[in-house]
């Protein structure tokens, strides 16, 4: 199938490597950030500012994506609908399973060098936060998203079961972000402990 990446010109080559060069920028300004920063073992540093920055990107394209979400629904526009389902699977599968893994990643990272201890709450919420928002992109979101594209082939975008799934995805992925958020809350807020 002829996608738009097909095409690809100079123009998007440029604007690719723009993109790229940025990137780069922030993570090499960070990383300095991040070992003048003084109060913390370097490494510990680093893994933060590494966890936090992948953490915005998932948890802020995930609010993001749901605002947009609302606002098709609330337009009852079929089309619009499916183009936010279709962007939604994209940036899910490229953008916030890898940036998702990150996170985790970072977060045992920070927790071998540090002394903060497994048995906080702040911890086993993040740990069980992780958990459910893995489980339900395994076992829930991946799947739906697999059938709304088959039933986008066969019966297009905009037939009844098609939008019956695509509304379904798109409720289950708001309680998703919403315990997302609640992680951010309990990280930032650490409470009783
Ligand atoms: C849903 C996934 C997660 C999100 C969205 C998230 C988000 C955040 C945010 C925003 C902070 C900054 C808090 C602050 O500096 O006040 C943070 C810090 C931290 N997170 Fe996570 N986190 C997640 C999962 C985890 C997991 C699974 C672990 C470890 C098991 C973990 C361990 C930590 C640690 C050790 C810190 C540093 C605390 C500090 O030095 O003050 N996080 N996280």
């Amino acid at each position: 199938m002829e996608t738009p990446l097909a095409n690809s010109t100079p123009a998007d080559s440029r604007s690719g490597a723009i993109t790229y060069g940025l990137l780069g920028a922030v993570l090499v300004v960070s990383a300095i950030f991040a070992v003048s920063s003084g109060f913390y073992a370097d490494w510990y540093a680093i893994f933060k500012a590494v966890h936090v920055m992948f953490a915005v990107v998932w948890v802020g394209g995930g609010t993001l994506l749901t605002l947009f979400a609302i606002l098709a629904e609330r337009s009852n526009d079929p089309a619009q609908i499916a183009g936010v389902a279709r962007q939604a699977a994209f940036v899910g599968e490229k953008v916030f399973a890898p940036a998702g893994l990150v996170v985790f990643l970072m977060g045992i990272a920070m927790m071998v060098n540090t002394d903060w201890g497994w048995g906080k709450f702040w911890i086993v919420a993040g740990l069980v936060g992780y958990a459910s928002t893995f489980i339900t992109g395994i076992a829930v979101l991946s799947p739906l998203g697999k059938k709304i594209h088959h039933s986008v082939q066969e019966k297009g975008p905009l037939h009844p079961e098609t939008m019956a799934m695509i509304k379904r995805i798109m409720l289950i992925a708001r309680f998703d972000v919403a315990v997302l958020l609640l992680v951010v809350a309990d990280m930032v807020t650490k409470p009783f402990s």
